[in-house]
């Protein structure tokens, strides 16, 4: 099996003017660009890129002294791959930014065909609110806002509150697919208790009617504390895998599918000492570490050391290794859906 061409033809005189002549026609050769286009394996501009959170954190206190979450709509700084300056991008179809809010601030209520996620970096106790339920943030909680669905974000807790948010905007700007609008309160009306999704959804229970297909898990919280029971039971027992450790998805109750439809999430625990073989996707993906410390290899040469809080991204197709110092915790997420729904996903592991 040959790869295709891996460089243009020639050009020659004839051939350039005769570019020139249909470029005023708004044509252009295919041959001069295909094997930029049509490559062997993944090609991206998305570089291994790494944040501290204690330098994120610093940066959001001194903007939180210079713009109100009211004034900004939504007070983030944006995690932006060094590959990929410009574009708003942490890979090249996910955002990602971390948002602060301020004791007595909220974050207007809005809604938009974005799909988002919250991974709750600092703080405990402030709320986010989604189709008319409220939930309370805790360090370690995912918490997925569904498209068009109203959102809003206060703190009434005492201490400010980080959270890590992941929306599919790349994803929807390249669909030019974007609505988005405000709600006429600053808060939306409390339609239901707080726990009332999770009841209702997310305890092996489900209603006999089957809830208005929105491609999103009605389930909007997933708390670290039952996330983190479920891997400390199953560490007992379960082999570790060799490129995992011990990985698992979030999952979305109804259909047993991802979350949302152009985000997958997950949690995986690492045992101290543990040494993972190399592994390789196509689904570029954007991990947190919650416990532990460890360091991370992605590709031949980029090392993360990373600790609770920190935030790295492993590009579609980088060959990626994880050492835990101490057993770790990770989340990430990627855009598995959106691979899996279009039969792109590829993956490989270098442990057979
Ligand atoms: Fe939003």
């Amino acid at each position: 099996m040959s790869t295709l061409p891996a460089a243009p033809p020639a050009e020659t005189p004839d051939r350039l003017a005769f570019y020139e002549r249909i470029s005023k026609k708004h044509l252009t050769p295919l041959w001069t660009s295909l094997a930029k286009l049509v490559t062997p394996e993944p090609v991206s501009a998305c570089q291994p890129a790494a944040w501290s959170f204690a330098e994120i954190r610093a940066a959001m206190i001194e903007a939180g002294g210079l713009i109100t979450a009211k004034e900004a709509e939504r007070r983030v700084l944006i995690l932006e791959n060094p590959g990929l300056r410009g574009q708003s991008k942490i890979t090249t179809d996910l955002y990602a930014g971390v948002q602060l809010v301020l004791p007595g601030e909220v974050a207007p209520a809005h809604r938009h065909t974005q799909s988002a996620l919250r991974f709750v970096l600092e703080g405990d106790g402030a709320h986010t609110a989604v189709n008319g339920e409220r939930t309370s943030m805790h360090y370690g909680d995912f918490i997925i806002t569904p498209p068009m669905a109203w959102h809003d974000h206060g703190n009434e807790t005492d201490e400010p509150m980080f959270w890590l948010d992941g929306l599919d905007i790349p994803i929807v700007q390249f669909l030019d697919a974007s609505f988005a609008e405000h709600h006429d309160e600053e808060e939306q009306p409390i339609a239901r208790p707080a726990g009332d999704s999770q009841a209702r959804y997310g305890s092996n229970l489900l209603p006999i009617d089957p809830p208005a297909a929105s491609g999103a898990s009605p389930v909007f919280n997933y708390p670290y504390a039952r996330t983190r029971e479920a891997l400390s039971h199953l560490a007992r027992t379960q082999a570790w895998d060799p490129c995992h450790g011990l990985k698992m998805r979030y999952s979305n109750p109804v259909t047993g599918g991802y979350p949302m439809t152009t985000i997958a999430a997950f949690i995986q625990l690492l045992p101290r000492g543990f040494h993972s073989a190399r592994y390789q996707s196509t689904d570029a993906t954007i991990f947190v570490a919650v416990e532990g410390r460890g360091r991370t290899r992605i590709g031949e040469d980029f090392i993360v050391e990373w600790q609770p809080r920190d935030i790295f991204v492993v590009p579609s197709w980088k060959p990626v290794v994880h050492e835990a110092a101490d057993e770790a915790v990770l989340f990430s997420f990627s855009d598995r859906p959106v691979q899996h729904a279009l039969h792109l996903f590829r993956e490989k592991r270098h442990d057979v």
